[in-house]
């Protein structure tokens, strides 16, 4: 999927950024190399990038250090929030040219791109306000001493994001991170790292001392595994999949690392027959195609009460075919390719495993490569209904625009299949019934439960996962929490302590 490459073998139309940023500067792999990134939507290199090593992580890393014990770790919040407000400002000058990049390196439709950079900068600006109102205790206790907690930064904080919204992912972990005074090493996804870099640019023009934020791109097991593994990191914040959380876990075991992980979801969609039917629809059709299916929040399993299901059925295949899939750059276009080969041929062979398994292909199924979509790694808006729950498509993370349908009797029923399953991230539900909204949302197994509306996502509102999902949230006041460590200090005030060896007198 990535080829090698050096300079003089690349075409010099090709967009480059061949520099990681450590320390403030932007300077060439050491140990790394230069990688082309592909266009998911012709299948062809459309960029140049450069990997970082070991070498490099290690260099990102002492430059993090240094920044935590140079002018960085003096600053106030009210000065950190100053640098995060003005990085703001030049993000939402450059949201447009951002998300024409990452459009181009992820294959997302530019008309959502636009949209989700468009609301990147509130992450920022609101995480700053957020540090500034943060306040330890004060801890009651006899005259003799004073108690008070602080909260402090946890430390150098490895970011490693994955390749499906990399901006998105960067600005849910930087923003709460340098908002609690942390300094960060970000090592985005190898697929589409080009806007990462582009947001070290965005640092620098912020006037962020040099260490602060440092971003490498490379490979997961070498430039990820050595971030994970280095002694001077004491936190990774984690999206990605399961096994490699697994992986990290046991690799950065040895210093104690805080982690948070974010790790997917097979998120259920209840449609009951008394809900409002076309907002309904808007939302289960949107989280089944949107992001090309790449987003661990999708509804990816609707479950429809039986007496609206082939109602339900057959719109889904009405609006699978208005769906435009095309050329992401092309603002009429709905649905762009799968972001990769590998994420392409993985959802494929899901959908065998659907009509293996016997589950009723309805729309989709395919491959697309008519015409300018020839190389790119384009599929079809897939619908399966009569899905069973235990199913592989019921239960597995296709990350593809593959939705099942199932069907059910009551309420119990639908409360049982959609807590049937290892991931508990996110969870929606339609009804028109109060008293059932909430019977139903209190009962469901996951991080987020949206209730006649789906997937609303803003910095201020927790999301992560139970179960399999993950650890911690990312969002909200629980995000900066993640980047804090809480030191208590107890002051005597009496100027006196006991001798507790004196021989005394019996
Ligand atoms: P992945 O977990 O391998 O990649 C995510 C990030 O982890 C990337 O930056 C990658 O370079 C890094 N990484 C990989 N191995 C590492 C290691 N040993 N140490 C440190 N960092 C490492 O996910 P992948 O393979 O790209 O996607 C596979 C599946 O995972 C997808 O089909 C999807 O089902 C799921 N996934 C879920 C995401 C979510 O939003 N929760 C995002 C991306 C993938
Ligand atoms: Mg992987």
């Amino acid at each position: 999927m990535l080829k090698t490459a050096t300079h003089n073998t690349l075409d010099e139309t090709l967009y480059v950024r061949d520099k990681l940023f450590i320390d403030g500067e932007w300077v060439s792999p050491s140990d790394g190399s230069l990688e082309v990134s592909i266009d998911p939507a012709t299948g062809q290199p459309w960029a140049k990038v450069a990997f970082g090593g070991p070498q490099d992580i290690d260099k990102a890393v002492a430059a993090a250090k240094a920044a935590l014990n140079g002018p960085w770790g003096q600053m106030t919040a009210m000065e950190r929030g100053v640098l995060l407000r003005r990085l703001a400002d030049i993000y939402q000058e450059n949201a447009g040219r951002l998300a024409g990049l990452e459009s181009r390196d992820s294959g997302r439709a530019i008309r959502e791109s636009r949209v989700d950079v468009g609301f990147h900068h509130q992450w920022y600006r609101w995480y700053a306000s957020v540090a500034e109102t943060l306040h330890g205790r004060t801890i009651p206790l006899d005259s003799s001493v004073h108690a008070f907690t602080t909260q402090i930064p946890v430390g150098v904080v490895g970011a490693i994001t994955p390749w499906n919204v990399p901006l998105m992912a960067a600005a849910w972990k930087l923003a709460p991170a340098l908002a609690a005074g942390c300094t960060i090493v970000l090592k985005p996804a190898e697929q589409t790292s080009v806007t990462s870099l582009e947001l070290a640019q965005l640092f620098q023009d912020a006037g962020f001392p040099p260490g602060v934020v440092n971003v490498v791109p490379g490979r997961g097991e070498v430039a990820g595994a050595a971030l994970v593994a280095h002694a001077d990191v004491s936190k990774i914040s984690f999206t990605g999949e399961g096994q490699t959380a697994k992986t990290i876990l046991g690799a950065g075991r040895d210093n104690m690392k805080r982690f948070s992980f974010e790790l997917g979801g097979k998120a259920p969609h209840i449609i009951f027959a008394d809900a409002d039917l076309e907002p309904a629809m808007n939302a289960a059709t949107n989280s089944a195609w949107t992001l090309c299916g790449q987003s661990c929040a999708l509804g990816s399993r609707v479950l429809v009460e039986r007496s609206i299901y082939d109602e339900v059925v057959e719109k889904f295949v009405e609006r699978a075919a208005r769906v435009r899939v095309g050329i992401p750059s092309d603002p009429a276009v709905h649905m762009g390719p799968q972001a990769h080969a590998a994420q392409l041929a993985k959802t494929l062979s899901y959908i065998d495993i659907g009509l293996e398994e016997g589950a009723r292909l309805v729309s989709g199924g395919t491959r697309l490569t008519d015409g300018v979509l020839a190389d790119g790694y384009f599929v079809a808006p897939t619908v399966f209904a009569d899905v069973s729950p235990n199913m592989r498509i019921a239960r597995e993370e296709i990350f593809g625009p593959v939705v099942a349908l199932i069907p059910f009797d009551n309420e119990e029923e639908a409360i049982a299949i959609a807590n049937d399953s290892d991931y508990g991230l996110a969870a929606g539900l339609w009804t028109s019934d109060i008293s059932r909204a909430h019977r139903v949302s209190s009962r469901l197994e996951a991080g987020i439960v949206w209730v006649n509306t789906y997937r609303f996502l803003r910095w201020s509102t927790p999301y992560g996962g139970v179960k399999s999902s993950g650890w911690g949230r990312e969002n909200g006041l629980e995000a900066i929490q993640q980047y804090l460590e809480t030191k208590t200090t107890v002051f005597g005030t009496t100027g006196q302590f006991p001798d507790a060896y004196k021989i005394e007198e019996v």
